[in-house]
């Protein structure tokens, strides 16, 4: 069949072209959804874009679709190139990259349909989830057969993190999204309180974090042309990484009814989850030293670079926002949606970016369509991020601290409503970024001959 073509690199490719498409159509309803928090009445209520429906659409499609597709298509090039053994199988890694795809949209329609499961990040119904736990399934079986026929005897601790993320994630999302109770796709109460969290907070900890600090840790050294500074530290990270964030969940649910023993794990484990971070900071920062130029000359190196000071930054405010005293400021208003753009899109989204434009030259043997075309997106995508962070958190505390004020929701709406028409404004920056890329990375995947520019 021809779109299982067994062809060097095919899956990387269908993988990389996913993520710049999800990246368009994700951004584009987080832009619809912003514009309906500004003027709700303007797109006229149309049943499969209310709000309800398009923030789910948003969320799935940037998570799974654009930084999962780019993150997974990434390992899927790593992991033989670290073992020194090809690919087990592109038809199979094919397969994979369809059914993933398919899953995505049928999630992104059955959404605007109005079917949901309403947990964050576990909206998609069941039949979706099935589908993705397969899809996740042969990624690891494609990876798995490849390591088992491996040259290279020393396992680098990217191929620790992919595998890692890959049976967490498994895990995480099968009983995060109680798969074996179909009708709710949920259980009752506070414990499913806890479950949700125990899940949506492992899709960004436990899927997207080890993938694009595998990147992270294959890039840098590369383009930096210098051995990465510690072994021992890297492995450090990685353990004290899935010791500490498997169970911290519930800070998500500080001001929940839940147990609180379970509060104070969570809080303290937040405070704990400066170890792995700091390691991964400190590794990749010392293997750079002096050698920036190198990063910055290259535009792979540049968005990874960019992302693991978003991952301080988030890593910061993480558990800053953990200490309940801090949280009754910052908790259900806009403060959190700046830390989730930090994370998503800050550090692995623009990881996962950094990790696309460095190996797609590597897997098409010719350069990137055009360097210039990137470095624009990386602008675009920089200050939009920026100005996304600056002014979600300026609105949040507005919000938080009304609220303890004893303002109504109500009252403080309108406080914000610049601060909606300015995130609006930014967030074209990301869109226009993002079809930018869907351009570069079309044409670099298909363009013959050498490309405009050298990458
Ligand atoms: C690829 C880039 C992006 C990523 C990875 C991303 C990710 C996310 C995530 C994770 C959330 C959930 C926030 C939370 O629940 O705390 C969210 C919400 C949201 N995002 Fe994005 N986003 C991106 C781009 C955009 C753009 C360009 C816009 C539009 C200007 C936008 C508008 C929104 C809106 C309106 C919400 C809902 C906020 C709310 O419920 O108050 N996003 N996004
Ligand atoms: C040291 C690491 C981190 C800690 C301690 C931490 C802590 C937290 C806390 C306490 C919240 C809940 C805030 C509230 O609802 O009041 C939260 C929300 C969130 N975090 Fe983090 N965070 C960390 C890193 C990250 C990273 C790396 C990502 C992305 C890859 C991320 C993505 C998110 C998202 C998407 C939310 C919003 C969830 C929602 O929709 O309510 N966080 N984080």
């Amino acid at each position: 069949m021809e779109f299982l073509r067994d062809e060097p690199h095919g899956t990387v490719k269908a993988y990389y072209l996913s993520s710049a498409i999800w990246m368009v159509l994700g951004t584009l309803a987080g832009f619809t959804g912003a514009v309906e928090l500004i003027a709700p009445e303007l797109l006229g209520n149309i049943p499969w874009i209310v709000f309800g429906r398009i923030r789910p659409m948003h969320t799935n499609a940037v998570i799974f679709g654009f930084v999962g597709s780019a993150l997974i298509g990434s390992a899927h090039y790593i992991v033989p190139t670290m073992v020194r053994a090809p690919l087990y199988s592109e038809r199979l890694g094919k397969a994979t990259v369809w059914l993933w795809n398919f899953s995505v949209a049928a999630g992104t329609i059955t959404l605007s349909l109005g079917y949901s499961q309403n947990r964050e990040y576990a909206e998609w119904i069941w039949p979706i989830d099935v589908m993705i736990l397969a899809a996740l399934g042969m990624v690891f079986h494609n990876l798995l057969e490849t390591v088992r026929r491996r040259k290279e005897e020393l396992l680098y601790v990217s191929v620790w993190y992919v595998f890692g993320a890959l049976v967490f994630t498994f895990f995480i999302y099968f009983f995060g999204n109680a798969v074996w109770n179909p009708s709710t796709g949920s259980i009752t109460g506070i414990p499913d309180g806890i479950l949700a969290w125990f899940y949506g907070h492992g899709v960004v900890g436990l899927f997207l974090t080890p993938l694009a600090v595998a990147i992270a840790y294959y890039v840098i050294p590369i383009t930096c042309r210098a051995p990465l500074y510690s072994h021992t530290l890297s492995l450090l990270g990685f353990w004290s990484l899935l010791m500490i964030y498997t169970h911290i969940g519930t800070h998500h649910i500080l001001q929940a009814p839940t147990p609180t023993w379970l509060k104070v794990i969570a809080i303290t484990g937040s405070i704990a989850m400066l170890l792995p971070v700091a390691t991964v900071l400190i590794n990749l920062w010392l293997t750079m030293r002096e050698r920036l130029p190198y990063i910055l000359g290259d535009t792979g190196g540049k968005f990874v670079l960019a992302g693991t000071v978003w991952y301080l930054l988030t890593c910061l405010q993480g558990p800053l926002q953990s200490l309940p005293s801090v949280q009754k400021i910052t908790h259900f208003n806009n403060w959190v949606v700046a830390h989730a753009h930090m994370g998503v899109l800050g550090f692995s989204g623009i990881i996962a970016l950094g990790g696309m434009y460095f190996i797609l030259p590597r897997i098409t043997g010719r350069p990137l369509y055009s360097k210039f075309l990137a470095d624009i997106q990386y602008w675009l995508v920089l200050l939009g991020m920026s100005g996304f962070f600056a002014i979600l958190t300026a609105a949040g505390l507005i919000q938080g601290n009304g609220w303890l004020n004893g303002e109504t929701v109500y009252r403080v709406l309108p406080e914000i409503h610049v601060y909606m028409i300015l995130r609006l404004a930014v967030g074209t920056l990301i869109v226009s970024g993002a079809m930018i890329g869907l351009y570069n990375v079309y044409r670099s995947l298909y363009s013959s001959g050498t490309g405009r520019e050298t990458s």
